[in-house]
């Protein structure tokens, strides 16, 4: 029994804390590989809801061991915060969650930093969360950041943090016009939070490792989307973590032979937050009116999300990037009513049509969508559960998608709860 990655296919909030969720009762590990507070996962059970950041959407589920892997950026007041949330709604953590001693910690200065930068770029910007994560991970490339396992050895993270934040009250002082960042304040913080963290700090590689030689089903949580990932993406509007499929081994230490299946959670139709290129944006009525159906708005940041039709050049070329092995589409329910659907089939960049999606932002910027337009549908569906009840539009629709992509459903997703759901194949 190997490994499954379940990972975003497009821009993010593609629905994949409902799927990881819903896949969470057949599997005994669920582990995050990368980003960090940023995300934003969305699940419903029963009419509760759950908002998940960092901790793994398999916590929901009474028996899953649950980990974040060394590829995840880790706020310690956010972690705490987010186990004192769910703990309030009846979720234990003892014996089932664990943090990779690996994973870097996003430091107060990390925050303030992405922030000012941002404001810095002006009308340049990225539309960061602000939550640190950027500069986080900059800091751990640059062989400057301070590791979960430091939290363990207050006297070695003094003296690190001593070397450290030479550079960065330079960078505060004469980059970005700030105060200076007292060693004293911080590390007081991080004791507090190392004493409550202490008992779920682990080698997350060993644990993960150890479930897989036992035969044990291993779920691989993807945050973000391929196209905000950091080499893949649309660089430089682009998370700073890799969400695609390699980022699952190198966020984990888990090896390419272990990983036998990959989902790619994909909407019905595009989303996106923050800046950067959407060739299929929809500035109009019908860009407003999936926005308020889909509920489009961050769990995050709050802020509303831009709306568009689905891409197809964009998810042949995320199935290519990841080796999607299976497709689990989302959010069908929200094209319900409307006159037509359309989906993007190629772009016409500078008089040429073509199916690639450009690795040059400024070709993407320049391309408009060719569409293929369908006819919609009136009915509700969001009560179906097999594929053969779904409206004939419906079903013309995601045929469409899956011959055109060229890779079968495991999952279609009719609503926001774990129960709305049609499923079609097993990953599990
Ligand atoms: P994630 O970041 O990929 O986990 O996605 P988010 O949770 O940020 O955003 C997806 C939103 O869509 C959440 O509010 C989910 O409750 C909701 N959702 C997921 N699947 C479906 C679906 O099939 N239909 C509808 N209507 N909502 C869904
Ligand atoms: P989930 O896991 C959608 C976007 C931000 C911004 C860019 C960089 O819920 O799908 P960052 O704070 O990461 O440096 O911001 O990435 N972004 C997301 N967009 N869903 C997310 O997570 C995102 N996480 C980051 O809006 O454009
Ligand atoms: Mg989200």
């Amino acid at each position: 029994m190997a490994s499954s990655v379940v990972l975003g296919a497009q821009w993010g909030d593609e629905g994949k804390g409902k799927i990881v969720d819903m896949y969470s009762a057949q599997a005994d590990v669920v582990m995050r590989y990368q980003g960090g507070h940023n995300a934003g996962h969305t699940v419903w059970v029963n009419n509760t809801k759950y908002v998940l950041h960092l901790i793994p959407a398999g916590i929901i589920q009474k028996d899953t061991l649950n980990l974040i892997g060394n590829g995840v950026v880790v706020d310690p007041e956010a972690l705490v915060k987010e186990m004192e949330e769910l703990s309030r709604m009846g979720i234990s953590f003892s014996g089932r969650f664990f943090v990779s001693d690996r994973a870097h910690v996003i430091m107060p200065y990390h925050a303030v930093f992405d922030k000012r930068r941002e404001e810095m770029k002006g009308d340049k910007k990225i539309g960061t969360t602000g939550r640190g994560i950027g500069p986080c991970y900059a800091d751990k490339v640059n062989r400057g950041g301070i590791r979960m396992g430091d939290l363990l050895n207050m006297a070695l993270l003094r003296e690190k943090l001593e070397e450290f934040l030479e550079p960065i009250n330079a960078a505060a002082k004469n980059i970005y016009g700030l105060p200076q960042f007292s060693r004293k304040e911080i590390l007081k913080q991080l004791e507090k939070y190392a004493e409550i963290l202490k008992p779920y700090i682990a080698d997350t590689a060993v644990l993960v490792n150890n479930a897989i030689a036992k035969n044990k089903k291993v779920m691989l949580e993807g945050a973000q989307g391929t196209l905000l990932d950091i080499d893949f993406g649309t660089y430089p509007y682009v998370t700073s973590s890799n969400g695609t499929a390699g980022g699952a081994c190198c966020g984990t230490g888990i090896s390419p032979l272990k990983i036998d299946k990959i989902v790619g959670v994909t909407k019905a139709y595009t989303t996106r937050v923050g800046g950067g290129p959407f060739p299929t944006e929809l500035l109009d009525e019908t860009g407003e009116n999936l926005r308020k159906k889909g509920n489009e708005y961050g769990a995050t940041t709050g802020r509303p999300r831009r709306c568009g039709w689905l891409d197809l050049v964009a998810l042949r070329y995320s199935a290519m990037i990841n080796g999607i092995s299976h497709i689990a589409l989302t959010k069908l329910d929200v094209l319900s009513g409307m006159k037509t659907i359309k989906a993007c089939v190629s772009y016409n960049i500078d008089g040429k049509e073509t199916t690639v999606f450009p690795s040059d932002i400024t070709k993407l910027e320049q391309a408009e969508p060719v569409y293929k337009t369908f006819d919609g549908w009136s009915e509700n569906i969001s009560n179906v559960r097999r594929i053969e009840e779904l409206p004939k539009a419906a079903r013309e629709y995601i045929d469409f998608i899956k011959n055109n992509v060229m890779t079968p459903y495991c999952v279609v997703s009719v609503g926001t709860d774990r129960t709305q759901t049609i499923v079609l194949e097993k990953v599990f």
